[in-house]
């Protein structure tokens, strides 16, 4: 199968009360490890490229990868796997355009830092561009904290989605997907201790929740309309413990609890970005060999068992996070 547009995807999302993993790509082992475990559950997928992940391995490299993972699908499990292609936080219509007719199946446009009305503008441009070209776009409202691509974006800078702009913005816009704002945050510290309470016993922090009455008034507004979330990593603590133990220094790193992506998932959020954990899993598994190996240097020693630790942690996402196996 030709890599896809996500309008299909989506639709069945939709209906079915499930949401399909996006997941960042930099290498050749990140994306095997997330194909693996999308062709092992038969799950739908979207592989997405930043703008860093474009200038660190350049497109080409990225693009000729993940056509090597389609035609793998094929030929070894014969089984056609669904892949969109998509541009994550893509800051220019220059760069969505370039995307565009580099083969991308999808592009967002991020114009959130924006007033609307010029969101709207150069959003509506890249999507006349990218439907003229049977691509389709994501656009966002609202602003997350943390890190968006390399715009530092501060905690007191974020602002939630506004329910009552939805519409208007669908409407002049014409885009496909929204990203909007309601809690989640991008990066492996999504929250501050402040933010949090503490758990007596392990003494890591417990997030606040996320704003569900914005997802339910925005998927009010937008019936059928496929939403997106970003900043959707759950930081798993196993992870965060294990870079620990083996000489990482990440105190109070905190993510998204996995129950409630879960019930976003069920409800309009048909897809969900998550990068933090992919880089989490990777890193875990190389200083834990490192520590256990000291003596190896050859890369195949620690980026096989890496690649591994990606397809393990994906292969949990697709079953117990966005309910996506078998949909493919
Ligand atoms: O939302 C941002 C993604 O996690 C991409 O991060 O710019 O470091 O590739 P990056
Ligand atoms: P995380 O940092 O939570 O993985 O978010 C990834 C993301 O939103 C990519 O656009
Ligand atoms: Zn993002």
């Amino acid at each position: 199968m030709a890599i896809v547009t996500t309008t299909e995807m989506f639709k069945k999302a939709y209906n079915g009360g499930y949401a399909i993993g996006a997941f960042n790509v930099n290498n050749m082992e990140i994306i095997q490890g997330i194909t693996e475990a999308a062709i092992d559950l038969k799950a739908p997928l979207i592989l997405q490229v930043s703008k860093g992940a474009r200038s660190y391995a350049k497109h080409v490299y990225l693009m000729k990868l993940i056509e090597a993972a389609v035609a793998d699908a094929e030929q070894s499990a014969g089984f056609d796997l669904p892949i969109a292609v998509h541009l994550d936080h893509g800051d220019s219509f220059e760069l969505c355009k370039s995307c565009i007719d580099g083969g991308f199946s999808s592009v967002m446009i991020d114009k959130s830092g924006l007033p609307i009305e010029e969101n709207i503008k150069i959003t509506k441009q890249v999507v006349e561009y990218a439907h003229d070209h049977g691509v389709v776009v994501e656009a966002e409202l609202g602003t997350l904290a943390g890190v968006e691509d390399e715009v530092n974006v501060s905690a007191e800078d974020s602002s939630y989605t506004k329910p009552e702009d939805v519409q208007h913005f669908v409407e002049e816009t014409g885009c496909d997907s929204l990203a909007i704002a309601i809690g989640t945050s991008h990066g492996a510290y999504k929250f501050t201790a402040a933010q949090c309470t503490r758990d007596p016993e392990t003494g890591k922090l417990i997030p606040p929740p996320l704003r569900f009455d914005i997802l339910e008034e925005v998927a009010k507004r937008l019936p059928g309309f496929p939403i997106v979330l970003h900043g959707s990593s759950s930081v798993p603590q196993e992870f965060v413990d294990k870079i620990n133990k083996f000489g990482g220094k990440m105190p109070d790193a905190v993510g998204i609890p996995e129950a409630q992506l879960r019930e976003a998932a069920k409800m309009a959020v048909c897809k969900i970005n998550i990068d933090s954990d992919l880089r989490l899993a990777l890193t875990a598994c190389i200083r834990e060999h490192f520590a256990e190996h000291p003596d190896h240097f050859d890369p195949r020693q620690y980026l096989k068992p890496g690649r591994e630790a990606i397809r393990a942690m994906v292969a949990h996402k697709i079953v117990d996070v966005l309910g996506c196996d078998g949909k493919a």
